[in-house]
């Protein structure tokens, strides 16, 4: 696709001068006679290079690019300048102009002028794109109650500098909280720098963490800098610190205390700035217990404690979140948006989600890739899915009879079995082997309800 150029010059001259250039070379070029005509074109296209004249009557070069910027258009703008007023030109890319040209204009100085505004454009393009995409990527959804608790204490937490530590099981969306923590805060600007702490070997961690000096160890080749040097100014995220050494634990409350890090094999220390967020899904008043916490990194760490709630606490979330990661994979995978039937939504609420947020997207993900219809129905939802036998037998630990225990089975086998032939009770009895008559008989004595506006089952006769 060919790059559109916008000359907004009064003398006719020079606009056919630069048109004949650069259609040339395969620019698609378009002329404004004034300032006034030139804003007005630049309001309703969008281009990728403005070639703007500095000495125009009415409205000039200047007041032109002013109009511009107060307008938001983002495309470069490179001034043209006769000789007189270079000094105008060199003021101008102080207030925002991509750069500027003399007249005469030198024919391989356009090419290369323009050429570096349309790249500097795209390059810029490309980034705001990968922002919205990360944004996208990295956004808290959500509406319950306990979410929308959650990001309210993230948004007090955020504008502070104090210590954060995020508990809650895997797959909760430790990660994002610290992200958005960070982005909402007068750091964000400066670096995020994650650690893993469960992933580095033990051997690393610390010169990771707090860099080294070259030939401080053997391996050591060259120097290098540790992440809390990197995060200065920033956020510093530890993730998974229940995995982290006694050892190393006894390094980073230092640097809490003293805000400085000393790298290894250095007689120097450095002052340090950062922010820390610190995640895991251990327990550690258990791993303090154990003896494999400090207790006093855990009160540093805990000042503003912030807990991320499994998925089946917040049962409301799971259509959004659904909805939101069905979205999501149609775009990255080009392809059709998906809507939900109501009765796989209700079988997505009603199942264990051991895996919570993780899980529940990845295997959005599969059905968004696999699934060959515009409609995610229960049926379309794995069979693994409703299997999930060893909680129809834990929870039915509770229950004292033997009878009990059977009726409890049969009931939750029948539900799955019925959901994963999408409620045609004539298939379903075929499937498990048992005449329809008496499946509908079992249906009346537990109660099962069609899910998802179904309403009741037909009476066994009608059934097609
Ligand atoms: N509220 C949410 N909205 C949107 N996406 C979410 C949400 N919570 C979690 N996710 C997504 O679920 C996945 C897991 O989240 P995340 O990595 O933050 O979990 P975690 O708590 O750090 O898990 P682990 O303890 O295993 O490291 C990520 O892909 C994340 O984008
Ligand atoms: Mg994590």
């Amino acid at each position: 696709m060919a790059y559109r150029v916008l000359v907004i010059d009064d003398e006719t001259g020079i606009r056919e001068a630069i048109r004949m250039t650069l259609e040339y070379e395969g620019y698609r070029i378009e002329e404004a006679r004034s300032g006034q005509e030139g804003l007005d074109k630049a309001g309703r296209t969008s281009y990728d290079a403005i070639l703007l004249d500095i000495k125009m009557p009415i409205l000039d070069g200047i007041e032109v690019l002013e109009n511009l910027k107060t307008q938001r258009i983002t495309a470069p703008v490179i001034m043209v300048s006769g000789h007189g007023d270079v000094h105008t030109a060199v003021e101008c890319t102080k207030r925002g102009a991509f750069d500027f040209l003399e007249k005469p204009l030198n024919r391989d100085k356009l090419l290369l002028t323009v050429r570096n505004a349309v790249r500097q454009r795209s390059l810029e393009e490309e980034n705001t794109e990968l922002k919205e995409k990360q944004e996208k990527e990295y956004r808290l959804v959500g509406d319950s109650e306990l979410m929308r608790d959650l990001k309210s204490q993230i948004e007090r937490a955020a504008p502070t500098k104090a210590t954060v530590l995020i508990t809650g099981e895997s797959g909760t969306g430790k990660e994002l909280v610290a992200r958005e923590i960070h982005r909402r805060s007068s750091r964000s600007h400066m670096p995020f720098i994650q650690v893993n702490c469960a992933a580095i070997p033990e051997e690393l961690i610390e010169s990771e963490l707090f860099g080294h000096e070259k030939g401080s160890f053997t391996g050591a080749v060259r120097k290098q800098t540790g992440k809390f040097v990197a995060a200065d100014s920033g956020t510093i995220f530890l993730d998974e610190i229940g995995d982290m050494s006694l050892r190393t634990q006894a390094k980073v409350l230092r640097v809490l205390q003293e805000g400085e890090v000393e790298p290894v094999g250095s007689a120097t220390v450095v002052k340090v700035d950062v922010r820390v967020i610190a995640a895991t899904n251990k327990d550690l008043t258990e791993e303090i217990r154990n003896g494999r916490f400090r207790e006093d990194l855990y009160y540093r760490l805990n000042v503003i404690p912030i807990r991320t709630p499994p998925l089946r606490e917040r049962k409301d979330d799971i259509g959004i979140l659904g909805q939101h990661f069905a979205n999501l994979f149609a775009e990255e995978h080009n392809k059709h948006p998906k809507k939900f039937t109501p009765s796989a939504l209700k079988a997505l609420q009603d199942a264990p989600w051991r895996g919570n947020v993780r899980e529940l997207r990845n295997m959005i993900e599969r059905l968004v890739i696999m699934g060959p219809n515009d409609t995610i129905d229960v049926t379309d939802l794995p069979a693994e899915f409703f299997r999930a036998a060893t909680d129809i037998i834990s929870s039915a630990m509770r229950l004292n009879t033997l009878q009990e225990f059977k009726d409890e089975a049969e009931k939750a086998f029948i539900l799955a079995k019925l959901r994963e032939h999408g409620w045609n009770v004539s298939k379903t009895a075929e499937a498990i082997d048992t005449p329809r008559s008496n499946l509908y008989k079992k249906i009346e004595q537990y109660g099962i309800k069609r899910e998802g506006g179904g309403g009741a089952f037909a009476p066994p006769d009608g059934d097609a």
